[in-house]
């Protein structure tokens, strides 16, 4: 068994060799039915480095990628293609396009231009259908002369039929949002600045319209509550350490952004969900998706995956919903939830248990061996008694997923009912990174507050997938997300799933399942 991490996600768009960090620009092809994924990637060497190109991967379905090289170069090997957006140019509002090509495939790129002391904003637009690019003529399209001024998010915005860009003075801790009715010229508007989280810099900004639904998940047609979200990345000084990714909640005008609470919430508490990218369009004209790079910058040059490193997360779908942050007080929040459709995948036999009062002695085993490839889904809903806790215990409900072929390795995720936090450990492991490197920090706590409570007994529901080297959570029906990465020795893929508690029928799993997967 090789203590190399070969082990490389099936389901996550990961690059073929060499780097990759930020999605730039996911768009949807209606004409050919394909997303297309541009990235930061550096095809020479597994790190970062300059020249950075933008990468290219297509994918029917979100969860199988195809790779498809480098759409854009820098012009020479001491600049940079920096993060950006893709739009896809239906009228033609640029004039870059002839009849020729179908307005579905009209996609026109915005990116930053990185060189010595300067950032400006870039476009490019392809012919042929999002595979190559041609560098606009006049490019800078805006240039203020300033040193981090970057990552061009551009939306189009229906109310005032203009195209909107974001844009991040990224150690002024300003967005700065820009119009524009064809493109390539920007009018200054508004400034987004000191929100939130500041970090050490605001990066790869990001504003869109979000879906509102009831409490029965019905679209609130003529929201009477704002669902215009802005998204700031910021890196690093995160609470989560490092990297992470903030939302605010609030109107948008076609000039300002005002936010309705001024208090920066965060996409994913874990510790690998950074520089998140919405999809410009998608296949019914109206869901909001959208991906995020699966790392983080305190240890991402360094992850044990030898050739290549990083992977996105999964296509996630977004809406806004009322939330009980506390018993006490409910306010909108961000949902969200995996693109996700096991029927495209092959799938292993479902184990499943409703039921188990789960008791200290005895633990509850699935074998999964069978078919072990490292891709699986699971799920839970526990509840727990709260007025039987002991406050001097540790009370665990403990999910133990461990190797197939070696079951000292394994990752750990439970819920403890003192703290009301869920909680992954990732350093049950036999790779030295994982427990040398110091920012590798090896325990994640998630705070939960409670699907639903009633007489003391409080009721929490989780949805994971697992893909290799990285776990994606999805808390109570995704009001709360939590993405992190692990490492263990190569093909010893996840086997056995144990279930464990500390404390004697204090919690109930009313329903437990799941199943091994593969692309
Ligand atoms: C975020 C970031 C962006 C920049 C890109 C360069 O991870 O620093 O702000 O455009 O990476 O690769």
């Amino acid at each position: 068994m090789s203590l190399l991490t070969a082990n490389r996600p099936l389901a996550h768009l990961t690059p073929p060799s060499g780097w990759m960090s930020d999605p730039n620009g996911l768009w949807y092809d209606a004409k050919e039915g394909l997303w297309h994924c541009y990235y930061q990637y550096n095809p020479l060497n597994a790190v970062w480095d300059i020249p950075i190109y933008w990468g290219h991967a297509v994918s029917s379905c979100g969860m199988k990628w195809e790779h498809m090289g480098i759409a854009i170069k820098p012009r020479t090997d001491r600049a940079g293609v920096f993060s950006g957006s893709a739009v896809v140019d239906y009228n033609n509002s640029s004039g870059f396009f002839s009849d020729a090509v179908d307005p579905r495939q009209r996609v026109v790129a915005l990116w930053t231009r990185n060189t010595n002391g300067n950032q400006s904003q870039m476009v490019s637009y392809s012919l042929d259908g999002g595979y190559t690019f041609e560098e606009y003529a006049n490019n800078p399209v805006l240039d203020i002369g300033a040193s981090n001024f970057r990552d061009p998010k551009v939306i189009w915005h229906e109310e005032t039929r203009r195209w909107i860009m974001v844009v991040a003075m990224s150690q002024k801790f300003e967005i700065l949002i820009y119009s524009s009715t064809n493109l390539t010229d920007w009018k200054y508007e508004s400034s987004f600045a000191h929100q939130g989280c500041k970090g050490y810099q605001y990066e790869c900004p990001a504003l869109a319209k979000i879906p509102l639904l009831n409490a029965e998940g019905e679209e609130i047609k003529s929201p009477p509550e704002s669902n215009w979200v802005m998204f700031v990345s910021i890196s690093p000084g995160a609470p989560q350490g490092g990297s992470a990714t903030q939302y605010f909640i609030g109107d948008f005008n076609g000039t300002t952004f005002t936010p309705t609470t001024p208090q920066a919430r965060f996409m994913d508490w874990g510790r690998d969900f950074y520089a998140f990218q919405p999809s410009f369009n998608s296949p019914n004209g109206k869901d909001v998706l959208g991906l995020a790079w699966a790392c983080n910058w305190q240890y991402a040059l360094q992850v044990p995956t030898d050739n290549w490193k990083s992977s996105l997360t999964l296509m996630r779908q977004f809406h806004l919903q009322k939330h009980n942050t506390t018993q006490e007080y409910s306010e909108l929040a961000l949902y969200s939830s995996p693109v996700w459709n096991t029927d495209k995948l092959e799938r292993g036999i479902m184990h499943h248990w409703d039921g188990i009062e789960v008791e200290s002695n005895s633990v509850s085993i699935f074998n999964m061996t069978s078919g072990a490839k490292g891709l699986l889904e699971f799920s839970m809903e526990w509840s727990v008694n709260t007025a039987e806790v002991s406050k001097a215990d540790f009370a665990d409900l403990s999910l133990y997923f461990k190797g197939a072929m070696s079951e000292v390795e394994y990752l750990r995720l439970g819920f403890e009912a003192n703290a009301g936090s869920f909680f992954i450990e990732r350093d049950h492991s036999r790779i030295n990174f994982v427990h040398e490197n110091p920012f590798f920090t090896s325990k994640v706590a998630v705070d939960l507050s409670p699907y639903s409570i009633s007489n003391g007994v409080a009721t929490y529901k989780v949805r994971g997938i697992i893909d290799r080297n990285v776990i994606e959570l999805f808390f109570n029906d995704g009001a709360m997300a939590a993405t992190t990465t692990f490492f263990v020795s190569n093909e010893n893929y996840i086997g056995w799933l144990e279930v464990r508690s500390s404390v004697n029928k204090v919690y109930k799993i009313t329903d437990i399942s799941a199943q091994q997967l593969n692309t």
